[in-house]
């Protein structure tokens, strides 16, 4: 048995090789991060890409077959217990046990993790502010909505004032009010100095909330890193646009007009114009053709994109396998990242033709809806093991 040893400025969670199959599914086949002390880090990938089974691991309700994981120093299959009091919990799915109170639900726990007297009164009192479910007290927990019922997992997950949490698709099936109460709950607890892996395969979703992103497909990491390293790490140079003509046949014309300028591209053809790629980002070149679209067409609208994090990601994964998969469906409707304009390009065009930026609470697109990814969908059995989840670790 390997001694518990914690080392100052090291990482604070070091996954090593960590590999995990289920029969002939190679579930986790190889998985190497770490993740810096206060690190609020995105564990994304499509359905069946292994996330859960990689997250289960670290919460030490299941053994890897090779390969391990440290947590503050500490080996967790060696040293279970002691990593269980450093670390919080939250299932995908979760259903509390008979009709108790939320407040029972969450003093039966805290009595777990071992708070007596004063210091459980104020533990849970604490807890429930935190996820707001003081007005919620008397409420059988069963009784809970979708949003309600995820604040109490996750008040029951801090329970025990982690260091660590893992957090399993905590945002899933949630309202975009509800979501955006998730993400200001991730903002305090990383002012808390909490270090958090927290699964989704919303990717827009999550490159709001992390510092850095662990992309997982078919058990293996296939890329780690913040959403802009993604993005840069397969950029064409290209620049491209959302443009809007005026009057019926604009678009045609739009069309036509592509045809005739070197360089641009019709991405996407639109009943009102188009989404186009002009093969340049310098700011310059870019002004100079923006100022000779605006002069030949009725140019009523146009925005600059920054390329998609599903696109870059969707790319990634078709060039790992060397292009021989199909390609994915059409994607969705666009996910504006509104950029600014080079002043030049700006002052080289009249106001009216750039249009107000656009809410990030409408880029929210499953990643799995769009990309036909490797492995089958999680065995029903991973979810019937929900219950068993429904403990502290
Ligand atoms: N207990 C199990 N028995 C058999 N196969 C399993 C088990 N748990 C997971 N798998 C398989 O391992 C692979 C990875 O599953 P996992 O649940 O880790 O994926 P995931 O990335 O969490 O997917 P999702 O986004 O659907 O939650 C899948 O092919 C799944 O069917
Ligand atoms: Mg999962």
């Amino acid at each position: 048995m390997s001694r518990p040893a914690t080392t100052t400025g090291a990482p604070l969670v070091e996954v090593r090789r960590l590999a995990r199959a289920f029969g002939a599914v190679r579930a986790v086949d190889g998985v190497s991060f770490t993740l810096a002390r206060g690190q609020v880090a995105g564990l994304i990938g499509a359905n069946g890409a292994g996330k859960t089974t990689t997250m289960r691991i670290l919460a030490t309700l299941d053994l890897p077959d090779s390969g391990g994981v440290r947590i503050g120093g500490i080996d967790i299959v060696d040293h279970p217990n002691l990593v269980r009091r450093r670390i919080g919990w939250m299932p995908d799915h979760f259903t509390p046990y008979g009709d108790t109170t939320v407040f029972d639900y969450l003093d039966f726990f805290a009595r777990a993790h071992g708070y007596r007297g004063a210091e459980l009164e104020r533990q849970v009192a604490e807890v429930m502010e935190f996820t707001d479910l003081t007005p919620l007290r008397d409420r059988p927990a069963p009784a809970l909505s979708k949003g309600q019922m995820q604040r109490l997992c996750l008040g029951r997950t801090l329970l025990n004032d982690p260091e660590f949490l893992i957090l399993d698709e905590p945002a899933a099936g949630l309202d975009p009010k509800a979501r955006l109460e998730f993400k200001n709950l991730v903002r305090i607890l990383r002012g808390r100095g909490k270090t958090l892996l927290i699964s989704s395969h919303i990717l827009s979703e999550l490159g709001e909330m992390c510092d850095t992103l662990v992309f997982m497909d078919a058990g293996r990491v296939v890329h780690h890193g913040d959403k802009e390293s993604l993005r840069r790490r397969d950029d064409t140079g290209a620049a491209v646009f959302d443009i809007v003509i005026h009057g019926a046949g604009g678009a045609d014309a739009l069309a036509a007009w592509m045809l005739t300028r070197p360089g641009w591209r019709l991405v996407e053809a639109r009943r009102d114009g188009g989404r186009a790629e002009f093969a340049s980002s310098d700011p310059a070149a870019i002004a100079s053709e923006l100022r000779r679209l605006a002069a030949d067409l009725a140019v009523v609208e146009f925005r600059r994109q920054e390329r998609r994090l599903e696109e870059a990601f969707v790319d990634m994964l078709r060039r790992k396998d060397g292009n021989g998969g199909a390609r994915p469906p059409a994607a969705p409707p666009p996910l504006p990242l509104p950029q600014t304009l080079s002043p030049q390009a700006l002052s080289a065009l009249p106001p009216q033709t750039l249009s107000a930026p656009q809410t990030s609470l409408s880029a929210q697109v499953p990643l799995s809806s769009q990309t036909p990814l490797s492995l089958p969908q999680a065995a029903s059995a991973a979810q019937a093991s929900a219950a068993e989840e429904g403990g502290a670790p």
